[in-house]
């Protein structure tokens, strides 16, 4: 069933009115795959997947906003997409070039704060100078903050902060036994940022590649067939409405509405040792 455009606002604003506000995720980070077979699907050049990829995100931007979400994580370039062919690769860097001219005044207005995450190096240095502004533009916004994950690795990231850490070990400037969660978060390029709560990935594919892999450890995912470009605010609010229906445990268990009983049972147990 297709709706149109009233409709679809009458469904969001159902659906907005159907989440619990005490359990809206805080940070949620988000796999935005499938632009290129959403483009071949329609005799498309993949460019136009990514181009229409881009009003996707704007658009979930805002709805993340609207719900009162501070943090949006998107992976947009990964360490890997440089093996794709290099049109597509040029291409992509010249859309977040246009993108972020085009965008960051009104993202400012909305008190959006842009982070980009990831070692920016190779890029072209036009790129790194608008990443630059953009961020030391928005930095004080606080509205919703934006971290766009740009030659990204997981397993890269984590191979940097052991390599920090190990340094600072050889050094003496910390102890081996100084190493902790704490100290170990403190050298990931996500230093500061809590652990997102949601993980969405679009197109169906169950797998994180390479995606946060330490901040990911106790994420909730939500994984939906639907591809990227055709993901819609509605797609969104489902996504957070299955979170709010998991029941998050960390490795515990659920309170026991029969605790007596376990407990008689785990001692019985324990006598016939
Ligand atoms: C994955 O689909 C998508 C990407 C590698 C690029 C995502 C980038 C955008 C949506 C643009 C974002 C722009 C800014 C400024 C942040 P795919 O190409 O892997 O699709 P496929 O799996 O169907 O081939």
């Amino acid at each position: 069933m297709r709706l149109n455009n009233s409709q679809k606002q009458k469904e969001n604003i159902n659906l907005s009115n159907e989440l619990d506000i005490e359990r809206i995720p805080e940070h949620v980070a988000i796999i935005m795959d499938g632009n290129g077979r959403w483009a071949t699907k329609k005799g498309l050049p993949r460019s136009f997947g990514h181009n229409k990829g881009v009003s996707v995100l704007k658009k979930i931007i805002k709805i993340s906003k609207n719900i009162t979400c501070k943090i949006l994580t998107v992976y947009a370039f990964s360490t890997e997409n440089w093996t794709r062919p290099s049109k597509e690769v040029d291409f992509l860097i010249n859309l977040f070039e246009k993108v972020l001219k085009k965008e960051i005044n009104e993202l400012h207005q909305e008190s959006i704060k842009i982070k980009f995450i990831g070692d920016l190096t190779p890029f072209p240095e036009s790129l790194k100078l608008m990443i630059n502004n953009s961020e030391s533009l928005t930095k004080n916004n606080k509205n919703l903050t934006l971290n766009i994950c740009v030659n990204y690795g997981g397993r890269q990231e984590i191979l940097k902060a052991a390599k920090e850490i190990a340094i600072k070990t050889s050094s003496g400037k910390i102890e081996p036994s100084d190493i902790d969660e704490k100290l170990f978060n403190s050298e990931l390029l996500t230093n500061g940022i809590k652990d997102p709560e949601l993980l969405i990935r679009t197109s169906g594919e169950k797998r994180v590649s390479n995606f946060l892999l330490w901040q990911l450890a106790y994420s909730e995912i939500y994984i939906t067939d639907v591809l990227w470009p055709d993901f819609t605010e509605i797609e969104f609010l489902k996504a957070i409405k299955d979170y709010q229906s998991r029941n998050r445990r960390f490795g515990g268990i659920e309170s026991l509405s029969n605790e007596s009983f376990e407990d008689s049972y785990f001692s019985s147990l324990s006598k016939n040792d």
